[in-house]
């Protein structure tokens, strides 16, 4: 098993840093390169994803994805090197899951009483498919909404195959054992009656092939509104580029915010993992930045590795230490060890040591 691993700007290389270390604990016999993408790398040599980072990418089994600064003015030749790396790895699912922010001291939760779902977006077309062109002289613009079967068929089915494997996790949680398995299909094709008539369509030939989920559908709208103010009715969400784009971030708020929110970007072939989190310029080098939404990625890279067959050790097998390390994670939170973001005051550093240390502890009681 190969990892390559991107750690980019600002707090990027700081989460990167804390997870690694955690990394090393979980599963020492991963074989992790380093290589550079972002702002800082496109001011050095002129290409903010340079060939040598894309070509390390592809010789590894998986990408771990700190987080790059990117201009806000248009710079000549710079391009989102995370665009870039989805597009050249087609990685089609982007997966955001979101677990309840109990832990958070202060603030009122949003809602009482767990919640856990994950939003599932298509990664790689839609409105994101880069067909934007002006005419008239620039007085009119138009975007293309690309929707292919192929494209819709795969990501319900990363959905689906998700739902199945949430609802066998779960019967090990007490709390959340009896919560019904669903994919919540969200589209506009009331509006949108050719592209997400697709959609939507290939969606519900997708959802027979797995008759013991329960599937709904919800106009994007009204999926926004119940994201916000009922999210315990959702378990999997899967949509379209630019409404996942949206809903994931509206998603995030229970899980304590950016600070704390994971993703995975999967393919057939190969998988990223990326704190949704930016570079953060106004916290960076303060030692302070939260370490878990990196965390989060060791998790889901962990499941995924488990899945795959991937970098077996001996000892725990690797969902094994995926639970253990959210356990640790959360027991953390519980403590107080909190960074500013979620009210408290321990550094980046602090947190990583209480989990490191809960971890060790988890570990040596499984083995
Ligand atoms: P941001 O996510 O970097 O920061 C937004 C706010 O959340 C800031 O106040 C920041 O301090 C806070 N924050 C973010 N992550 C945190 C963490 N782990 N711990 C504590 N606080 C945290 O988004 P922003 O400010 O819009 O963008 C900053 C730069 O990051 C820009 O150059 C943008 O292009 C880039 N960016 C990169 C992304 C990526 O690499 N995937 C995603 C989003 C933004
Ligand atoms: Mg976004």
């Amino acid at each position: 098993m190969r990892l390559c691993v991107i750690p980019g700007d600002g707090i990027g290389p700081e989460v990167m840093a804390a997870a690694l270390w955690i990394l090393r604990l979980l599963a020492p016999k991963i074989e992790i390169a380093y290589a550079e993408a972002g702002w800082g790398t496109f001011q050095q040599t002129g290409s903010a994803l340079p060939a040598e980072t894309l070509a390390m990418a592809q010789a590894s089994d998986a990408v771990l994805f700190g987080a790059v600064a990117s201009p806000s003015h248009p710079v000549t030749g710079y391009q989102s090197p995370i665009v870039a790396l989805r597009r050249a790895l087609d990685l089609y699912a982007n997966i955001r899951p979101v677990r309840s922010g109990r832990w958070t001291s202060g603030e009122q939760p949003l809602v009482t009483g767990p919640v856990d779902f994950v939003v599932v977006r298509e990664n790689t077309e839609g409105l994101y498919s880069g067909r934007e062109r002006s005419e008239d002289d620039g007085d009119t613009t138009i975007a293309e909404r690309v929707i292919t079967r192929r494209g819709s068929e795969r990501v319900v089915r990363q959905a689906f195959d998700l739902a199945r494997s949430r609802a066998s996790a779960r019967s090990q949680e007490a709390e959340l054992a009896l919560r019904l398995s669903k994919v919540t299909i969200v589209h506009k094709a009331n509006v949108l009656r050719v592209t997400d008539g697709l959609f939507r369509k290939v969606a519900l030939e997708v959802a027979r092939h797995y008759p013991e989920i329960a599937v709904e559908e919800l106009l994007v709208d009204t999926a926004a509104m119940h994201l916000a103010q009922s999210p315990r009715r959702f378990d999997v969400i899967v949509t379209t580029n630019l409404f996942g784009d949206i809903l994931s971030d509206v998603g995030c708020i229970h899980g304590g915010g950016l600070g704390m929110a994971s993703s995975a970007n999967l393919g057939d072939r190969y998988a990223l993992f990326e704190p949704v989190h930016g570079a953060a310029p106004d916290i960076t080098g303060r030692g302070t930045a939260n370490p878990v939404a990196a965390f989060g990625c060791l998790v889901l890279l962990l499941q995924w590795m488990h899945q795959r067959g991937l970098g077996a050790t001996e000892g725990p097998s690797l969902d094994r230490r995926a639970a253990a390390l959210q356990t640790a994670i959360i027991t953390t939170l519980r403590d107080g060890v909190r960074t500013p973001d979620l009210g408290g005051s321990a550094t980046t550093e602090d947190m990583t040591r209480s989990v490191l240390e809960y971890m060790q502890a988890l570990l040596a009681h499984q083995a």
